[in-house]
């Protein structure tokens, strides 16, 4: 048995109460839940009382002297964030393709050349399970400090059944050895491999009969996910991957629309996706349909700014109805970081977004994008126990003293785990 843990009298404490059915829309998203002088009693790894000090108090009673107590006053304290779009789990690095852009090549160009996704899956290849393994340990531990509490992880970088099980594996791997929580995704249609560049539809009846039942077998994904673009996966391919996935109980995610208007939304909507993700090019009548189809976007302004292009139109998206949730899309070509309260100042500076919607973009709604929202991305009684002590005063002085790690203690299932 461990000890309780008390975490007294923070300044704000960010709740999100109320927002576990379904994903947070509109409005909805800038309503907090704050509680000030707020408090929090965690044990046995979930939320037990949250509420006012003084009510959280008089509800321990006697078993105040059980807990350890951490001291929040003049600090925020919110759930633990939720990154739900990654791609953590790979071998290598391409800072020489960084520089490569920064003469003017673009990534498209780079990728088409057979640099990009195809290094890194080269990279990957040929790394052992326990090389993956090691790569991968320091990434989580800095989503860790940045007070990331749980990961989506995505293969793609093995592009054959051989290599994406290794990838799924060591994500597994991690999971069970970290304190931060890794949800996985097959995403085996992330790139035409070159030995199939010229029958990109063999490649497509490949992952759909031969790596997804594989994979779902295995039990090592929960989500399927295709990269729809131009010039990688069409509409209609993505489909039939995304609708082979389903029939074997991976439930579908998108990249969608990212470089160019390709229809992305509008097959995140046809087949019921979870989330379609990046829409930085997306159309009006792809953001109509996903609101109508409860599509949660998962934008990734780190992404846009890293290929110094204009972010995705998140006002649009909120203002028409569709749940928004951010990410770093941790990967090594288009936006290696694993710090989601930069993404989160990304949020408000290039996609004018509010303080408020910024963390329901990176905690419940991030959860919901993952299938996740009754379990994490609130502070509720019943709850997991992950939750951030940040060193600000308020939730917009997180945003306003940006580029910075403020986190000050991380709790995850009810232990301190970032001091
Ligand atoms: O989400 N867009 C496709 N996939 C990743 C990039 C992967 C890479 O460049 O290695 C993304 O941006
Ligand atoms: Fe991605």
């Amino acid at each position: 048995m461990t000890k309780p843990l008390f975490v007294r009298r923070a300044a704000q404490l960010v709740t999100l109460r109320g927002t576990s059915e379904t994903p947070v829309s509109g409005k909805r998203m800038s309503d907090l839940g704050i509680i000030e002088d707020g408090s929090v009693w965690v044990e046995d790894g979930t939320i037990r009382y949250v509420g006012h000090d003084s009510d959280v108090l008089a509800q321990v009673g006697e078993r105040l002297s059980e807990a350890d107590q951490i001291d929040a006053r003049g600090k925020v304290v919110t759930p633990g964030l939720v990154d739900p779009h990654t791609h953590v789990v790979f071998a290598g690095s391409r800072e020489n393709e960084f520089e490569m852009r920064l003469s003017g090549a673009t990534y498209m160009e780079i990728m088409n050349a057979g640099g990009g996704i195809h290094s890194t899956t080269q990279a990957t290849r040929n790394a052992s399970e326990e090389q993956l393994y090691q790569e991968t340990l320091p990434r989580l531990d800095r989503f860790l400090q940045h007070g990331v509490t749980t990961v989506e992880a995505k293969s793609g970088y093995g592009l054959s059944l051989e290599h994406e099980l290794k990838q799924l594996r060591v994500a597994k791997r991690l999971d069970d050895d970290h304190p931060v929580d890794i949800v996985s995704t097959f995403m085996g249609a992330h790139a035409v491999p070159e030995a199939y560049k010229d029958d990109p539809d063999r490649f497509v009846d490949i992952v759909i009969h031969e790596m997804i039942p594989k994979v779902a077998e295995s039990g090592l994904a929960e989500f399927n996910d295709v990269f729809c673009e131009l010039g990688v996966f069409t509409p209609e391919q993505s489909e039939r991957i995304l609708t082979a996935g389903k029939e074997h109980g991976l439930l579908p995610k998108i990249h969608a629309d990212e470089i160019e208007p390709y229809r992305g939304a509008e097959t995140a909507a046809r087949v019921g996706a979870v989330s379609a993700d990046h829409l930085l090019r997306v159309t009006d009548a792809g953001i109509k349909q996903m609101a109508d189809a409860g599509v949660v976007a998962v934008l990734l302004p780190g992404t846009a700014f890293f290929l110094m292009t204009e972010a995705a139109n998140a006002r649009k998206m909120i203002d028409a109805g569709v749940p928004v949730a951010l990410s770093t899309d941790r990967n090594p070509g288009s936006s290696p970081t694993e710090s989601l309260p930069f993404i989160m100042n990304l949020g408000c500076l290039s996609m004018n977004m509010t303080p408020a919607e910024v963390i329901t973009a990176a905690t419940i709604n991030a959860a919901h994008a993952i299938k996740r929202g009754h379990v994490i991305g609130s502070v509720e009684t019943g709850k997991q126990g992950d939750l951030v002590i940040f060193d600000a005063p308020n939730v917009a002085y997180m945003q306003y003293n940006y580029a910075v790690n403020l986190v000050d203690t991380v709790v995850k299932k009810g232990k301190v785990v970032v001091k």
